[in-house]
């Protein structure tokens, strides 16, 4: 009940401030052009409620109401248009640093981010960003990771997903995925200092999608201190790590992602200051941390469901097993042989995408289909308008990973990391946390569902409204 009135108790205060801004904005000027179609909601609430329900229903309501191409509507408390279709993604793709820059909602950069460094988006499109990302996250980087990858999720699966019970998905696969963010990030494995940075976290992850209103009692201001107390946290680990490194007490740049950041230099031979690198991290962590959550759960729910399917990731899976050694840990080439797996894990992708889009502001008034967009307006593309959609996808809900044949999905039509120069720069990571997850559980398991076609609901994620309770059946030997 608390929790309930912290969530929505901003929304009791609002009424007055609702009216004093719907006149402020009546006196807009853009009465003149074309703007394009659609309402753009309540005053600052705008359509965020009816989005955070059901953003694929949203966005499929208004492409049929308004128009396939483009609809204005008004998120975050700014005007916002919703680019459609492959034709929309490609534009807001191609355009990016042209008509378009980054932007992220106020009350999320609040949150997470340290407020110097966020004054402006720079450090999102900054040098050290791409560096980062190319040296961090790029395939090559990431190859060595594997092994550790699969450690972690042996380890895992063996304290807790235990045979011949019912276990839930949802909650095993979270810790997890937090689990080895940890590991991989900053070399965290202590479960007492994993945990001192998961529930400082949770409550920032609970908070940025509360109503933006920074009071006492708020979810929003409960997740401002906890981001507070994550930065703290984490400053305290990257001086530590530097004070190491200077002193060369053992460490190597290529332990952690952490190590490599503080050994990482721009073009101009500057290293990243301490909070530049705490920024980083923090939003790595939350990027990856809800975002494969939900793909791993989506995929292994479509396995139990779908028991054809299983069988042939099975197969692929059983024989990379069987071509090793006992206790070898899986490795890159291995990762290159899951091609069927992949493809299945893509059809989950399409049809439970984990993340809905992301936002720009045009720094330019630009037209689109006939229709202006203004200065300052922020654009929004969105998995919604093609994944699900019978031009891009025909019969949309059948799941056929045969769609990834060849040379797969008509381009800008499957887009759930985005695409462009800033498509997703964990899409690696994920792809191969994914594989590593399907090898785990379909080497050990047959899955059984015990709430058939649990209902799926949107938590920020597509997220089963049950943790998806499933029955772990083991291979006889
Ligand atoms: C299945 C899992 C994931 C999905 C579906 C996903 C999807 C996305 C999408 C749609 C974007 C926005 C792209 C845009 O702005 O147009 C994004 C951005 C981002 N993702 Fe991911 N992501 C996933 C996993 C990860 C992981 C594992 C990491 C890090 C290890 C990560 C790090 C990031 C970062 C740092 C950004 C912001 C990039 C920027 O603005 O420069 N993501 N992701």
């Amino acid at each position: 009940m608390e929790a309930i009135a912290a969530y929505f108790l901003p929304l009791l205060l609002l009424p007055f401030s609702l009216y004093l801004f719907s006149i402020i904005r009546r006196s807009g000027s853009n009465d003149q052009k074309k703007l394009p179609p659609g309402s753009p909601g309540w005053p600052i609430l705008g359509e965020n409620i009816r989005f955070s329900l059901s953003p694929e229903k949203f966005v499929s309501d208004r492409m049929s109401k308004h128009s396939p191409e483009i609809f204005q509507s008004s998120l975050h408390g700014e005007k916002m248009a919703t680019f459609c279709g492959a034709k929309g993604n490609k534009f807001l793709f191609s355009n990016e640093n042209k008509l378009l820059a980054s932007w992220w909602p106020q009350s999320l950069r609040k949150v997470l981010w340290f407020p110097k460094i966020t004054d402006s988006d720079t450090n999102v499109d900054s040098t050290y960003n791409r560096i980062l990302h190319r040296d961090v996250l790029s395939p090559e980087a990431l190859k060595k990771f594997v092994p550790v990858m699969d450690a972690l999720a042996r380890e895992h699966m063996e304290r807790h997903w235990k045979p011949d019970s019912v276990v839930k998905i949802l909650p095993l696969v979270k810790k997890y995925t937090f689990e080895l963010a940890c590991r991989l990030f900053m070399s965290v494995v202590d479960p007492v200092r994993v945990k001192k940075i998961y529930e400082p976290f949770s409550e920032v992850t609970k908070g940025v999608l509360s109503v933006p209103v920074d009071l006492p009692w708020t979810a929003y201001r409960r997740a401002i201190r906890a981001g507070e107390v994550i930065r703290e946290e984490l400053m305290r680990m990257v001086e530590q790590r530097k004070k190491e490194l200077n002193e060369g007490v053992g460490e190597d740049e290529e332990r952690d992602f952490l190590s490599k950041m503080v050994m990482l230099r721009d073009e101009d031979g500057e290293f990243l200051s301490e909070k530049e690198i705490c920024n980083e991290i923090i939003v790595m962590l939350l990027a990856s941390y809800d975002t494969t959550t939900s793909a791993i759960t989506g995929v292994i729910n479509h396995l139990a469901q779908l028991p054809h399917i299983y069988n042939e990731v099975f197969k692929e899976q059983m024989a990379i097993a069987e071509s090793k050694g006992p206790g070898d840990l899986l490795t890159w080439d291995d990762i290159e042989k899951m091609k069927f797996s992949w493809s299945v894990a893509r059809e989950s992708l399409r049809l439970m995408p984990p993340a809905v889009g992301a936002f720009r502001e045009a720094t330019t008034e630009f037209t689109y289909s006939g229709f202006t967009i203004p200065k300052g307006w922020k654009t929004f593309w969105t998995v919604h308008s093609t994944h699900k959609n019978p031009d891009c996808f025909p019969e949309p809900e059948r799941f056929d990973p045969a769609r990834f044949k060849g040379s797969g999905p008509v381009p800008y039509t499957f887009v759930p990391f985005g695409g462009g120069p800033k498509m997703c720069p964990g899409k690696e990571y994920a792809r191969l946390e994914l594989l590593i997850m399907m090898h785990n559980v379909v080497t050990r398991f047959k899955l059984e569902e015990t709430i058939p076609n649990e209902k799926i609901v949107y938590h920020a994620t597509p997220t089963p409204v049950h943790g998806l309770p499933l029955r772990l059946h083991p291979h006889c030997e």
